[in-house]
């Protein structure tokens, strides 16, 4: 399918494309070898997801950035793919976290496996900078970065009310000034999202692809759809949104709660929203 067509994006045959393009996207990856050490962390994705997206954005040898990397799940999902990675991550208990499993860890045959483990495997390259990736993506040439799959903190400080803890919000915050978890609501939250996707813009190579992972909310009795306002908000920076994949991990979905069983509709919000976006 496709064979004759040179492939601009990615490494992947046509029938994988054409795979990748259903909007809904279930996935089913148990906790892996590191996961012990990321699950601190509490937000963290699975490396063998941010590898599926990474595959699909770029080709082998290309440069993906995280400017939100937490424990790094982007850049073991680029090491798994052959890609090379940079993440910054303000919180410095999360950058150690992540140059532990560097330290200890090694890729043999597309799987993260303990360094004592194995006989041979691939070192895990991607770097890691601590700092807020405000400053740190100024500091970037234009232009040199072939995909940013991330997935910020969907944090305000809201403080929600009405059925006890009727949100899936569940963001640990570090209480460092920079840390877009401590925006004081939406509308901050949206603005400094907003001034950093203006130079995830500008750090982009023209015509690839901003991927970003958002939760959405119930908060206050209402739906708050986090993941279309984020997208709205960078369509004003010039990307164009291109689409969303509804994602849902079963391996290690929560259970669901009975919020406000026999009463009102209030949903288990058990997706993200993979956003995915395009400088053109
Ligand atoms: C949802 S988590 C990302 C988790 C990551 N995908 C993983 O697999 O570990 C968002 C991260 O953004 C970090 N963060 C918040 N504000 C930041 C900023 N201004 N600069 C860099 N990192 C920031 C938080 O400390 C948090 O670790």
């Amino acid at each position: 399918m496709g064979g004759k067509l040179r492939n601009r994006l990615n490494d992947l045959d046509g029938r994988q494309w054409l795979y990748w393009t259903d909007t809904l996207y279930i996935t089913n990856y148990p906790p892996d070898a590191t996961h012990v050490l990321r699950k601190q962390h509490g937000a963290m994705k699975p490396p063998e997801v941010m590898a599926e997206i990474i595959r699909f954005f770029t080709k082998e040898g290309e440069l993906v950035l995280d400017p939100f990397a937490g424990v790094g799940g982007t850049l073991l999902g680029a090491a798994l793919t052959g890609r090379k990675s940079l993440g910054f991550e303000i919180d410095p208990r999360w950058v150690a976290v992540y140059r532990t499993i560097q330290r200890d860890f090694v890729v043999v045959n597309g799987v993260l496996c303990p360094r004592e483990e194995a006989d041979n495997g691939e070192a895990i390259n991607g770097e890691m900078r601590q700092g807020d990736c405000l400053a740190l993506l100024k500091e970037l040439p234009a232009a040199s970065v072939a995909a940013v799959v991330t997935d910020p903190p969907y944090g305000i400080n809201h403080g929600a009310r009405g059925f006890g803890g009727e949100t899936n919000f569940n963001m640990l915050s570090s209480g460092l000034a920079g840390d877009l978890g401590h925006a004081p609501d939406l509308e901050t939250f949206l603005e400094r999202l907003q001034e950093i996707g203006g130079e995830i813009w500008r750090v982009l190579l023209p015509g690839r692809y901003l991927v970003m992972m958002v939760g959405d909310r119930y908060q206050e009795g209402e739906y708050v759809p986090l993941g279309f306002l984020v997208a709205q908000s960078l369509r004003e920076v010039g990307f164009k949104f291109k689409g969303v994949k509804i994602w849902s991990n079963k391996a290690t979905r929560r259970p669901l709660k009975p919020y406000a069983v026999k009463s009102v509709f209030v949903p288990n919000i058990t997706h993200q929203n993979i956003l995915i976006l395009r400088k053109e």
